[in-house]
């Protein structure tokens, strides 16, 4: 379907699945999270619309790094990342999960700057984020071709793989990578590679191992926005569910693990207590100090994000840091 509302075309592949689909996922992952022992839940679920306002102010946060090394990065590096990705000529420039493009913005005005031929294809599941930059690019770079896609990625991703016959390079930002499991990464990325031609790139965004105490403070930051992101994971079980969730019963805690590279994230009962979930019919006991898992957050080494890559298919042409070695944009090729 294609949306002509203004010179930018804005195609949907796959809609946000409706309220009924999403309301019986949600219900049926909770239940499977809450059943095991010990409990878990999706960090999928953060991102209701509640949840999308707190992780833009958590982004906004003094101690939350990774947003701002990214923007220094692409900052520091967008000459020899424009240079990389147009030596070929002509393509497409894939942004998965675009939201506002703020970050992107650095590279397109770069592009353009620098003469490169290529078409902006932001992709997201949001038709408002996408509806919003197409308007704000048509207002901010109206020479700049763009093409927004609505949809899943791998549903993006084929179409493109369907209607955009010229080089790709992919961006995959922000750490995102991060919040799979290490096979849930890996299949994520063999698949994107499932997608693309020998020449085209991937440039992954990935949070780099560190001191400690700054990536627990990025995730524990003193203005208590992390611990509302997270306790709207309850609250979203609340409004949605009919849950009764008492949220001051609970409690957010991060923690660090230095061996495995991974922050991990609980809300913990502060008490014994029951919680009932209307719409599911079912109950929940709770210890005292019993937590129940809800993110997991990678920090790799530059050794283990290159060998992710390789693993599924892509050889690294560059990695990019910024200055306080925080964050690493790896640009991989296809052969
Ligand atoms: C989206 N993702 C990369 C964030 C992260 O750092 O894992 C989500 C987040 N969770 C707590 N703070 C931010």
């Amino acid at each position: 379907m294609q949306l002509n509302h203004t010179l930018h075309p804005l195609t949907i592949v796959s809609q946000q699945s409706d309220a009924a689909t999403t309301y019986a996922d949600f219900a049926k992952d909770i239940t499977n999270g809450l059943n095991q022992t010990p409990k878990k839940l999706s960090s999928r679920w953060f991102y209701d619309a509640k949840g999308s306002k707190l992780f833009q102010q958590i982004m906004d946060m003094p101690e939350y790094y990774l947003t701002r090394c990214e923007f220094d990065l692409l900052n520091e590096h967008k000459q020899a990342m424009a240079s990389q990705f147009g030596k070929e000529g002509f393509f497409h420039l894939i942004d998965l999960g675009a939201g506002d493009a703020m970050k992107t913005k650095v590279l397109i005005r770069e592009l353009t700057a620098t003469g490169q031929n290529f078409e902006y294809v932001p992709v997201d599941i949001s038709v408002d984020a996408m509806q919003e930059l197409t308007e704000d690019l048509h207002e901010e770079m109206p020479a700049v071709l763009a093409q927004a896609v609505v949809g899943e990625y791998f549903d993006a991703l084929k179409w493109l793989q369907e209607n955009k016959s010229a080089r790709k390079v992919v961006l995959f930002l922000g750490s995102n990578v991060g919040n799979f499991e290490t096979q849930e990464s890996i299949n994520f990325l063999k698949s994107i590679r499932s997608y693309l031609q020998p020449g085209d790139k991937l440039l992954l965004g990935a949070d780099l191992r560190k001191d400690p105490e700054t990536i627990i403070d990025a995730y524990n930051d003193a203005a208590g926005i992390t611990a509302e992101f997270n306790l709207n994971l309850l609250e979203r079980m609340n409004r949605e569910l009919g849950a009764n969730f008492n949220l001051q019963a609970f409690q957010h805690y991060a923690l660090y693990d230095p061996q495995e590279g991974v922050m991990k994230s609980y809300l913990v009962s502060r008490t014994d207590q029951q919680v009932d979930i209307h719409a599911t019919g079912q109950s929940y006991t709770f210890k005292a100090w019993e937590a129940i898992h809800t993110e997991s957050s990678h920090k790799y080494t530059l050794q283990q994000i290159q060998e992710l890559g390789k693993v599924c298919g892509f050889n690294t042409e560059t990695v990019f840091m910024e200055k306080n070695q925080y964050f690493a944009d790896v640009l991989f090729t296809v052969d």
